[in-house]
């Protein structure tokens, strides 16, 4: 089975999705951090406003190269969101998750474009969203919990600018697939949205579907 969670940045995706692949025993790949890790790259040893280098990074890409930590930082994901609209960086990152998504006895895959583009077949798709005063909430706490000064109009400001990158770029852009569930979490708490995609899980392989 392939459960695929789209939504925008800080929505709980990679939470939700990390703990509905626990429940079910099934793997999970935040597809973010592969987009994380060819922006890393590039900041290491490129130019991101260079195409060629992103390219290059994305087809000869190690995607356990680097710790999660190094990844989530705010530059990092900044970086992701301007090489992520590359044609050829997306195209050389589709068979690895495509593979991925075919792993046994099941797969949870969470991103921008899985339920659209990576696996249109998935059995379940949800898409997280909240409010991006909310999801800039989350951000602010996060980055305080892992000791870094913040400014939450910043990051305000930063979420909409990556929604806007994220929602009108040409290639595989953030949108809620036709046939996607929508979990909108802004008055949820992580084990509440927990709750609230497994009943969607639940729901569909019971053959009631919902929403
Ligand atoms: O949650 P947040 O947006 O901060 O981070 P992420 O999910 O790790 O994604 C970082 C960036 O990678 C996003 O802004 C997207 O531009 C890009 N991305 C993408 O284009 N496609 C995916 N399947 C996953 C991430």
């Amino acid at each position: 089975m392939i459960i695929a969670i789209d939504g925008p940045a800080a929505s709980g995706k990679g939470t939700i999705g990390k703990r509905v692949a626990a429940h079910y025993g099934f793997r999970h790949l935040d597809t973010g951090l592969i987009y994380r890790a060819v922006a890393k790259s590039v900041l290491e040893d490129g130019a991101l406003d260079n195409p060629a280098d992103a390219i290059r990074a994305a087809q000869s890409l190690d995607p356990f190269r680097f710790a999660e930590d190094d990844l989530k930082a705010d530059e990092v994901g900044k970086a992701a969101s301007v090489i992520s609209v590359i044609p050829e960086v997306r195209s050389a990152l589709l068979a690895f998750q495509r593979d991925f998504a075919k792993s046994l006895p099941g797969a949870v895959l969470d991103g921008r474009d899985i339920g659209t583009v990576i696996a249109p077949e998935a059995e379940v798709k949800i898409f997280v969203t909240a409010t991006p005063q909310e999801r800039a909430r989350r951000r602010a706490l996060e980055l305080k919990g892992r000791g870094q000064a913040v400014d939450e109009q910043a990051i305000l400001a930063d979420i909409v600018q990556r929604d806007e990158r994220d929602t009108n770029r040409a290639v595989a852009p953030l949108k809620q697939a036709p046939d996607a569930h929508l979990l909108d979490t802004t008055h949820l708490d992580i084990d509440a949205a927990v709750r609230a995609a497994i009943d969607i899980v639940e729901a569909v392989r019971a053959g009631r579907g919902r929403g």
